[in-house]
C-alpha cells in the first residue's frame, strides 16, 4: 500500500512542529553563515514607496521572542523606523523550500548594554563598516567606499574601529506573527503564529 505521508517531514501536518522547525531554522540561520537564513529582507516604511533591503540575522532569542540585525544608526531604515516601528523580515531556504515572513515591532538599541555587548562579540572585519565617514546612502560625484584612504585596504587598529560604536545598532524585531510557507508538490502548507506579551497566542492553518 502507498504510504502518502512517505516523503513528507514530520512538520507537514503538525502546527506544534513547524513551530519546533521554524526556531530551529532560525537559529541555524543565525550560526551558520553558509545556510540559507543567515539573511534575510526587513521591509519598513516609507512615505513613497515600500522600502526593503538584506541583512544578516545576529540574534535570535525564543524566550524573548525576538530576532535582531545589526546597522548603523545614520541608514535610511532606522530614520523610517524612528517614525513607523512596524517592520517585516522575510526567510526563504530553496533547498528546504520553506519561507518566512516575520512580522513585529522594532526596537532601537544604539550605545546601551546591548549593543555594547554585540559590539564587543563582533569581528573587527564587520566593526570596519562603522567608520564610514558619511551616513551611508550619502551621495557621491564619484565612486567611494567611505572609508578615509589610509583604511581602505587595511583592517583599522582596534582604537579607529572603536569610532564606529557610536553608529553600531542593533535592532531587535519584537515578533507579532509568523508566517509559515513549505512548498510541496502534493500540496503547499501555510500556517500563521500570533504571539501577545511574548507568547503565542493562536496556530492556525491558512490556505497556501
Ligand atoms: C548579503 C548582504 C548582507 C547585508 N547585511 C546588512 C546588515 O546586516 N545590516 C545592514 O544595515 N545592511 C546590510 N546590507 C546592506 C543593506 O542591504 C542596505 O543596502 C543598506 O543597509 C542600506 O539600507 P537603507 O538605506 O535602506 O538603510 C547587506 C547587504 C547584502 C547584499
Amino acid at each position: 500500500m502507498v504510504n502518502p505521508n512517505k516523503d513528507k517531514p514530520d512538520f507537514y501536518n503538525d502546527l506544534d512542529k513547524i513551530v519546533d522547525a521554524l526556531w530551529d531554522l532560525l537559529l541555524i540561520g543565525k550560526n551558520k553563515s553558509k545556510s540559507e537564513f543567515h539573511q534575510g529582507y526587513i521591509a519598513t516604511y516609507n512615505n513613497n514607496y515600500p522600502s526593503i533591503r538584506t541583512v544578516v540575522l545576529r540574534h535570535v532569542n525564543k524566550s524573548k521572542n525576538t530576532i535582531s540585525f545589526h546597522t548603523d544608526i545614520r541608514s535610511k531604515k532606522i530614520e523610517e523606523l524612528k517614525d513607523n516601528n512596524k517592520l517585516s523580515m522575510l526567510f526563504y531556504d530553496h533547498g528546504k523550500k520553506i519561507q518566512l515572513k516575520i512580522s513585529g515591532d522594532a526596537v532601537i538599541h544604539n550605545e546601551n548594554d546591548l549593543s555594547r555587548n554585540a559590539w564587543d562579540q563582533s569581528r573587527s572585519f564587520s566593526k570596519k563598516c562603522y567608520i564610514v565617514e558619511n551616513a551611508p546612502g550619502t551621495s557621491s560625484d564619484k565612486p567611494v567606499s567611505g572609508y578615509l584612504p589610509e583604511h581602505e585596504q587595511d583592517l583599522p587598529n582596534e582604537d579607529v574601529l572603536e569610532k564606529g560604536y557610536a553608529n553600531f545598532t542593533l535592532v531587535e524585531i519584537q515578533i507579532s506573527n509568523i508566517e509559515w510557507l513549505y512548498l510541496h508538490r502534493d500540496g503547499h502548507r501555510r500556517a500563521l503564529f500570533t504571539f501577545e506579551n511574548n507568547v503565542l497566542i493562536k496556530k492556525s492553518w491558512l490556505t497556501p
